[in-house]
């Protein structure tokens, strides 16, 4: 099938290149020119694992295309796939302006009937007003159908290629015939549903993952008081198979491009239909104290006070194996930091453009060893797994102070304990 992809970000660029290396022909566009004239070089605008490969095949082969030109790609395409970005309005509210210059766009440009794939996370009840917003730029016949992503960052190719279910809100049965041939090298469940189930499906799938990190935190902060092991009540509780044991390591909370954003948007559409949420908003809340928590247990080691202190932070992407900081948890513990007048030092094997990005004033160094010297405390505040071969007792030779936070219950409790450092787990004693 030949079809578009509107947006090269992370779900775009995946969705598009994975779907070019099942076979499909694929031009994927962006109104960013120079984004696309790097990736017909081959050069990624993230960093995602496996992904420059698939891309390269892709090119290869002939399959994957990049343009800036809607008009001209929508020659022949039989699906026109909107993945462009939906961030949070300052209100909290999701800004839907790109989504909606797609749509207009791809009704300018149509030719002949199109389904149009809402990949998107988007407000329930957007693909009727796409379907509005593109009537009123066509009379060509097309089908707005809901095809949510759950790709993680840093598994995204695999989470693609591997999908666990494909769900497909639509309520044409010539759109489910294509979405069928779409993603029919798939070997998963397709569930077919009205496109309004399909949108709300991505925000309570998102909203109960964070639920259950905002969960076990809870715990956490119990085990804090009652000298009880975290990770080992979440192996008790996780084998359970109706509970199950993912998405329950307790820590600095989430971040990242979709749970903060959909977990509010989730609060949010509550609130303006005066329905209760009273979980959503206690998975917000308890996210907040996550990492106030690790902060005040901090402070409480050095006597009330972590003022002119050196901190030395490890990791500042908002997990392992991606470069985005968007709504880090390290980000937001850092910041809590420097207004208690800490001296923030950063240090991240990837995400080194961070200071740049967010306007942020901390010293970012070349090597963990490098922002230790002479830190109070180091944090390790994203478990990259490069810091596991970290050489403990050189970090604590040149600190000037013992203290190692952990918060990502990263390290080997045994291995941290020979050094000599005073530790701190989150959810132990
Ligand atoms: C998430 C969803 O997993 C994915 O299905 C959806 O499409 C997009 O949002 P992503 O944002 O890439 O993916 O990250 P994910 O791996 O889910 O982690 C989200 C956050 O939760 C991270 O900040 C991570 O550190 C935190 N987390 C995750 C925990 O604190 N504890 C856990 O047990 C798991």
């Amino acid at each position: 099938m030949k079809l578009v992809v509107v947006g090269t970000g992370y779900v775009g660029l995946v969705s598009g290149a994975c779907l070019a290396d099942v076979g499909h022909t694929v031009i994927c566009v962006d109104v960013d020119a120079l984004k696309i004239e790097k990736l017909k070089q081959g050069v990624m605008p993230i960093y995602e694992p496996g992904l420059e490969d698939v891309v390269k095949r892709g090119v290869e082969s002939g399959r994957l295309l990049f343009t800036t030109n809607l008009a001209e790609a929508m020659e022949g395409a039989r699906i026109a796939m909107i993945a462009v970005g939906t961030p949070s309005s300052p209100d909290g509210s999701v800004n839907m302006s790109y989504v909606e210059s797609a749509a207009r766009n791809i009704g300018k440009a149509m030719k002949s009937y199109t389904v149009v794939v809402d990949k998107s996370t988007v407000p329930v009840g957007t693909a009727e007003w796409v379907a509005s917003v593109i009537h009123s730029e066509t009379e060509q016949e097309f089908d707005v159908v809901s095809v949510p992503e759950f790709l993680r960052e840093g598994h995204a190719v695999q989470d693609f290629m591997q999908p666990h279910r494909i769900v497909i809100g639509s309520e044409s049965e010539k759109a489910t015939a294509d979405m069928m041939e779409l993603f029919a090298s798939f070997d998963c469940p397709k569930v077919v549903m009205d496109a309004r189930s399909a949108e709300l499906t991505k925000y309570a799938a998102n909203s109960f993952l964070a639920m259950k990190i905002g969960f076990i935190n809870e715990i956490a902060s119990l085990c804090e008081r009652l000298g009880a092991n975290v990770d080992e009540v979440a192996k008790g509780i996780g084998l359970d198979p109706r509970i199950g044991a993912a998405f329950l390591k307790a820590g600095l909370g989430w971040g990242g491009s979709c749970f903060p954003k959909d977990v509010r948007a989730l609060k949010n559409l509550g609130d303006g239909l005066g329905v209760p949420l009273p979980i959503i908003n206690a998975s917000l809340d308890m996210n907040t104290m996550a990492r106030q928590r690790v902060v005040d247990r901090l402070v409480s080691l050095f006597d009330g006070s972590i003022e002119g202190k050196k901190i030395a932070v490890l990791g500042v992407a908002f997990k392992p194996n991606t470069d985005d900081t968007r709504e880090s948890a390290a980000i937001a513990l850092m910041q809590i930091l420097k207004e208690k007048g800490a001296d923030v030092h950063v240090y991240d094997p990837i995400a080194v453009f961070y200071p740049a990005l967010h306007g942020f004033e901390v010293a970012v160094g070349e090597s963990p060893y490098h922002i230790a010297q002479g830190a109070h405390a180091v944090i390790l505040a994203t478990e990259w797994s490069m810091f596991t071969d970290l050489d403990l007792k050189r970090i604590k030779q040149v600190m000037a102070d013992d203290v190692l936070v952990d918060a990502r219950n990263f390290f080997e409790p045994q291995r941290v304990k020979e050094v000599g450092f005073r530790y701190l787990r989150v959810g132990n004693k």
